[in-house]
């Protein structure tokens, strides 16, 4: 006898929000969160001091908040901040959950779920990758104008055949940066599930493949955002060359000092996109 997969349709209704975001919603409201903001940004590996740009912040431990994931990564810090960046309203995550760390995907696009509780109007994502494409330097920043996923599981099954559609604010986004001079790359982000790093021969596949940087993070949270017609735009840092591109080892000490390194540009990126991006 087969057994039909469990695809979950009551929950996974188009633009729906499971319960326990309302939950969320709920007591961040009651902890002084404003009704709606502007723009939400998730902040990726190291990426987390970009919290203290924030103007008129509140800033609320994950570990406060019932029904939160917690983060577990070094570099990752945990709070949800509110405040403005240029007098808009914003919504950062200061730390984002991985499948690695042992979350279903579900938890992982949690932030997005929360971003759309709020009402944001985009939502910028940021991360760490590693540099597959050979042009690509540690501390280059690159705009993400698609996705290979590893995985096709690291969406829940949509009753409406969910269809990745972020491309319109990724082109915007490119051509805002370049006429403010901010040098940026574009390219494919192919996702892995981790927590390993890839083999030499998996990265010469996936630069076959057509991608240009590799990560553990941003495609769950871009397909959810598609799902919830939340317009977003991600960038990554590349803060190492990926296996097998130099002879040097892979660790995280590497993705922490890249982040240190580029932290300004990348604040400075991540404001005018606020600000300007349309
Ligand atoms: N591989 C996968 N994920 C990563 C890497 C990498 O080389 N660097 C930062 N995140």
């Amino acid at each position: 006898m087969t057994t039909k997969p469990d695809i979950s349709l009551k929950f996974w209704n188009h633009m729906s929000l499971p319960e326990n975001i309302h939950g969320i919603r709920n007591y961040l409201l009651d902890h002084g969160a404003p009704d709606s903001v502007d723009a939400a940004i998730i902040l990726g590996s190291g990426l987390g001091g970009f919290g203290s740009e924030i103007e008129n912040a509140l800033s609320l431990p994950y570990s406060e908040i019932p029904g939160m994931p917690q983060s577990t990564v070094e570099g990752h810090t945990g709070s949800l901040i509110f405040g403005e960046i240029h007098g808009k309203t914003v919504l950062a995550f200061s730390g984002r959950f991985h499948y690695y760390e042992g979350y279903g995907f579900d938890k992982t696009i949690v932030p997005v779920q929360i971003a759309h509780a709020f009402q944001a109007e985009k939502l910028i994502i940021s991360n760490a990758a590693g540099g597959i494409n050979l042009d690509f330097r540690v501390g280059d920043l690159m705009i993400i104008d698609n996705i290979i996923r590893q995985s096709k599981m690291l969406s829940p099954p949509d009753p409406n055949r969910l269809i990745y559609d972020q491309y319109e604010l990724t082109n915007k986004a490119y051509k805002l940066a370049q006429e403010s001079g901010i040098e940026v790359k574009r390219g494919t982000y192919l996702f892995v599930t981790g927590p390993n790093y890839e083999t030499k021969a998996e990265i010469h596949a996936f630069r076959y493949l057509g991608g240009d940087a590799v990560g553990m993070s941003t495609a769950p949270e871009l397909m959810e955002a598609s799902r919830l017609g939340l317009k977003a735009v991600a960038i990554s840092l590349i803060t190492n060359a990926a296996a097998g591109v130099t002879d040097q080892k892979l660790d995280h000490a590497e993705v922490k000092e890249a982040a240190e390194f580029k932290k300004d540009e990348f604040a400075n990126l991540v404001k005018l996109f606020i600000s300007d991006l349309e």
